[in-house]
């Protein structure tokens, strides 16, 4: 296969998107759009998010150390895009994501989730000397399911054609096709 090298680029890796949600000091939920994150091995698994320069939800980050990560799925797409491009700063994003609380933490949970997780920031990567880009390590102290994902009549493939969960490539919003390749360590039996 022919190659070429070009400058750092997550152009072609598939990301996840979610939702984080905050309360704003007047009790109204915040929603933004994330998908610098990732998951890690820490005694137990981890949630990790990276903020990157001012935002309303990395301040509520800061300031309650708990937020909320939502799933990106079809059904919240727009909103989300919207969320994602409006700053907390400037706009009132209450009104645009009916929410209820967190299960475990006094976090927002939009009413159309299909997958929440509550997080609890355990300890803050501070990468640069301006102190506007934060990584959090967070446990996950639940996860907020919605019933068709838990429910054992349903196969894989029904479950993510029901819940249409959305990546992201290219500054391009990418739908998941609903089929598995196969399990894990078991991609060479016969
Ligand atoms: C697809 C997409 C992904 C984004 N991912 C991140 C991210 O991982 N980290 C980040 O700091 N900002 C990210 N942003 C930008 C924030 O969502 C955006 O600045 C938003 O307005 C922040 O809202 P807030 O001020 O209410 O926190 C992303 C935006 C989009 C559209």
């Amino acid at each position: 296969m022919s190659k070429s090298s070009i400058k750092g680029s997550n152009a072609y890796c598939p990301q996840p998107l979610y939702l984080y949600g905050t309360y704003k000091e007047d009790g109204l939920p915040n929603y933004g759009l994330f998908c610098w994150c990732a998951y890690c091995y820490v005694e137990n698994e981890k949630f990790v998010a990276c903020i990157g320069e001012d935002k309303l939800t990395r301040d509520r980050i800061r300031q309650t150390g708990i937020f909320s990560a939502t799933i990106v799925t079809e059904n919240l797409l727009q909103d989300a895009d919207w969320c994602g491009t409006h700053s907390g700063y400037d706009f009132d994003k209450s009104g645009r994501i009916p929410s209820e609380k967190g299960a475990v933490l006094d976090v927002p949970i939009p009413d159309k989730s299909v997958w929440t997780l509550e997080l609890k920031v355990d300890y803050t990567l501070i990468p640069n000397e301006n102190y506007d880009s934060e990584i959090y390590v967070c446990s996950i102290e639940n996860v907020l399911a919605d019933d068709r994902l838990v429910d054992k009549q349903l196969t894989f493939e029904e479950k993510l054609e029901r819940i249409k969960p959305v990546v992201t490539m290219c500054c391009k919003y990418v739908p998941v096709e609903f089929r598995s390749l196969g399990d894990w360590g078991k991609m060479n039996e016969s």
